[in-house]
């Protein structure tokens, strides 16, 4: 059994797990729920970490490990890395300005970096703070059609090129601690307010002196008394459009020149459907087992969506992604890169801009010393194996 003593400072972490646990230790309750829980059992948030744990890595010997290299093209980008953070909300809960912190982060190490619908920080706040950000973003479609218009402008008058529609949370998966912690929305319960006071470090990195953080990106569509945390989330919970299908998708398609990806594909059928529609690309998600608690780990739902969809796309996965061994079984089982989700916000939790890098490199070097260790120093030769169940070599 391993156990972690992490003390308080982030750059003695050894691993993303290891940050996690400095990151519980500085969070109140409600706000470590929010970023580390799923829906109901957690099954899925479970299944997400075991299924990287059941494939095996079989190494070639006697292969010079010198000439690592883990560059990777990704939607006509070329990366240091094949991957990229991706797309959390009420980031500002964990620590204050964590878009931005994280979107430095990212662009310091040449990777992109998502935001999304209901982040903290705006798509113009994260441009004016970080003017070289590779920027992606995250749509959520919302009801009224002119609020998603003008989102999609100032995205594109951002300069974002790449555009992920997340289809898979158009309700709120069944996530109880979310309702155990609040009274109303954004109202903290009695025992969770007392606990708060209990974390001075976090309330002066994340709440004080102006409270719950709002969701910036969407407060200027709200009326001019409601633009308060529990007014956006008012808004949010009823601007999601319900009605989302494919047709709305081939209207985006239409409507979206640059790249256009769908994040939420588990079935091989809905990536069929993708390419067809002229997507750029999918990520294999189940929103890091926040929604339907029982689906199947993403990297297990990998192979059957690389055999129908590999070349014809990018294929992106994200769920459970916390070493760097886990980035190599993905890229060899098909994906062109992963997502990371919890990973950079356990370290944006505790270090901010320099703990979120701190995660990167953690990850980045991990996989750089797994590809040399499995004889494979090229990414980009990555194979998996199938015929001894998903032994990736
Ligand atoms: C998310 N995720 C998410 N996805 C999305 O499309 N829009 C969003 O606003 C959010 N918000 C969000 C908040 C938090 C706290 C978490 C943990 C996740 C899902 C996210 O993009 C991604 O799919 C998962 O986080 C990947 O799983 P891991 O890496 O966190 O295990």
């Amino acid at each position: 059994m391993r156990r972690y003593h992490p003390g308080p400072d982030f750059r003695h972490a050894h691993s993303i797990a290891e940050l996690a646990a400095m990151a519980q230790r500085r969070l109140p309750n409600f706000a470590w729920e929010y970023l580390a829980g799923g829906a109901e059992e957690e099954i899925t948030l479970t299944r997400n970490r075991q299924a990287f744990a059941n494939i095996r890595l079989l190494p070639r010997t006697l292969v010079p490990c010198t000439g690592v290299d883990t560059r990777r093209t990704l939607l006509n980008q070329d990366l240091p890395l094949p991957m990229a953070i991706g797309p959390t909300g009420y980031n500002a809960m964990l620590h204050r300005d964590a878009d931005i912190h994280l979107a430095r982060a990212a662009t310091a190490r040449g990777l992109p970096f998502t935001l999304s619908t209901v982040s903290t920080s705006s798509l113009e706040q994260v441009v004016a703070a970080v003017p070289e950000v590779n920027l992606w973003f995250q749509l959520y479609c919302l009801r009224d059609p002119k609020v998603q218009e003008d989102l999609l402008q100032r995205a594109s008058a951002v300069g974002c090129t790449t555009l992920l529609l997340t289809s898979d949370a158009v309700l709120l998966g069944n996530r109880e601690w979310d309702r155990r912690n609040f009274v109303r929305p954004r109202q903290l319960s009695l025992r969770n307010k007392f606990d708060v006071l209990c974390h001075p470090r976090w309330l002066r990195q994340a709440l004080w002196p102006q409270g719950m953080p709002g969701v910036a990106n969407v407060e200027r569509y709200l009326p001019k008394n409601q633009r308060t945390a529990a007014g956006a989330a008012h808004f949010i919970g009823a601007q999601m459009d319900t009605a989302l299908d494919w047709d709305a998708l081939a209207r985006l398609r239409e409507r979206w020149p640059h790249k256009l990806l769908l994040k939420g594909v588990l079935h091989p059928a809905d990536a069929e459907k993708a390419v067809n529609l002229g997507l750029d690309g999918i990520v294999i998600s189940n929103h890091g087992g926040r929604q339907l608690d029982g689906v199947p780990a993403t990297v297990d739902c990998l192979p059957a969506i690389a055999a129908v969809a590999k070349g014809k796309l990018s294929l992106l996965l994200d769920g459970g992604i916390r070493r760097g061994t886990d980035i190599l079984k993905a890229c060899a089982l098909g994906a062109d890169g992963v997502l990371l989700g919890r990973a950079t916000l356990y370290g944006v939790t505790v270090g901010g801009e320099a703990g979120a890098g701190h995660a990167l490199d953690l990850l980045a070097n991990e996989l750089r010393l797994a590809l040399s260790l499995l004889g494979q120093p090229q990414l980009d030769a990555l194979r998996a194996d199938f015929s001894t169940s998903l032994t990736v070599s």
